[in-house]
């Protein structure tokens, strides 16, 4: 049985340390919201629709210092809470989008301080049940884009590591060989922190799905021999204009696929879809520390002195994307229009 990617004891949020995989498989506890903050912060977690969940759980361990104490005071600490999980990574909206939730669910009427822990903790519950389900269905939807035979190139790690269980972009694959189709996959390593080789090729490898590891530079040697039949990947957030960021280097794989004539394919859930972002330029890129691009599995590969630039998602424009799966079936282009209507909200024309 696979462990889970993280785990709710009522007490504390059970995490894999996805920093140490493949070598080591360690669960950390996180039992306040600065624990939480710190495993997003070093990608001990990470994944649009994990760092969500493990978000909103780290809301409801604000309740930790508020034993006993008021239904205002546990209020003001969920509402802190939120506030300062929102701050540890900026690109994934799913982790905007959850602890805002969990934001409002505090801010409502409860005649108790035992009322209010129990509605703030069901509301972690349920999100973290909807992005199960989500990826359940989206795969079922995505697995009909792939045919027997098809080999998919897929970059950074969008499966069961990235979300509560299944995954994205993998739940697609999963679904598609659950359903009897013979798929293979063709992994990106993804520099600078590898959560191609460490992680996407780990859970396949379990899963037993044919994967073949590359190094990022190689995705255009193998299209160019016309062995990639699709380019599937997860996303960090989807304007309203089909603008998609994800993980650095998603970019380039979408730039090669559309001449080699590979169809380039996101699959997220309508969580990571932000109709506020009218475009790609509204999505906020993180960039991390200079050492994870000057080093290489701790080992420093570039000279001092040096300075490094290290954004760690860029935005793939809608024109190179052809469908975008979510849990409500398929959009395709003109994403304003798809994106919307599977949202369930008017389509709003950008000024
Ligand atoms: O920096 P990371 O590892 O959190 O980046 C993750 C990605 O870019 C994933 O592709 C994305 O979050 C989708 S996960 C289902």
């Amino acid at each position: 049985m696979r462990l889970p990617t993280l785990k709710w004891t009522g007490r504390a949020l059970e995490l894999i340390d996805q920093t140490l995989l493949p070598g080591e498989l360690r669960i950390i506890k996180c039992e306040r919201p600065p624990d939480v903050h710190a495993a997003i912060r070093r990608l001990a977690v990470r994944g649009a629709p994990a760092l969500g969940v493990a978000a909103a759980y780290g809301v409801v361990l604000a309740a930790a210092d508020g034993a006993g104490r008021s239904v205002e005071k546990l209020r003001r600490l969920f509402t802190e809470a939120a506030a300062y999980l929102e701050t540890a990574r900026p690109t994934a909206v799913n982790l905007s989008w959850a602890v805002r939730r969990m934001a409002a669910v505090a801010a409502e009427e409860a005649g108790t301080a035992e009322g209010l822990y129990e509605r703030v903790e069901a509301e972690a519950k349920a999100i973290e049940e909807e992005d199960r389900q989500a990826n359940r269905r989206l795969g079922h939807f995505g697995a009909a884009l792939l045919r027997d035979g098809d080999a998919v190139l897929t970059h950074c790690n969008a499966g069961a590591l990235a979300t509560v269980d299944y995954g994205t972009a993998l739940g697609v694959i999963y679904a598609a060989v659950e359903a009897g189709k013979r798929i293979s996959v063709f992994v990106d390593e993804t520099r600078p922190l590898l959560q191609g080789a460490r992680l996407t090729a780990w859970e396949l490898t379990q899963a037993g799905i044919p994967a073949t590891l590359i190094c990022d530079n190689m995705a255009a040697a193998v299209m160019a021999r016309g062995e990639v039949d699709c380019c599937l990947v997860g996303a960090d957030r989807i304007a309203a204009n089909g603008d998609t960021a994800n993980k650095i280097g998603t970019l380039n794989v979408a730039l090669l696929a559309r001449p080699f004539r590979v169809p380039f394919y996101v699959a997220a859930p309508l969580s990571t879809v932000d109709l506020n972002a009218q475009t790609g330029a509204d999505i906020p890129i993180e960039e991390r520390a200079d050492d994870e691009v000057t080093t290489f599995a701790g080992c420093r590969t570039a000279p001092l002195g040096v300075e490094a630039f290290n954004p760690a998602f860029d935005v793939t424009p809608g024109r190179l994307i052809d469908a975008v799966v979510t849990e409500a079936g398929v959009a395709r282009p003109p994403f304003a229009v798809s994106l919307a209507r599977l949202k369930g909200e008017p389509h709003r024309p950008a000024v």
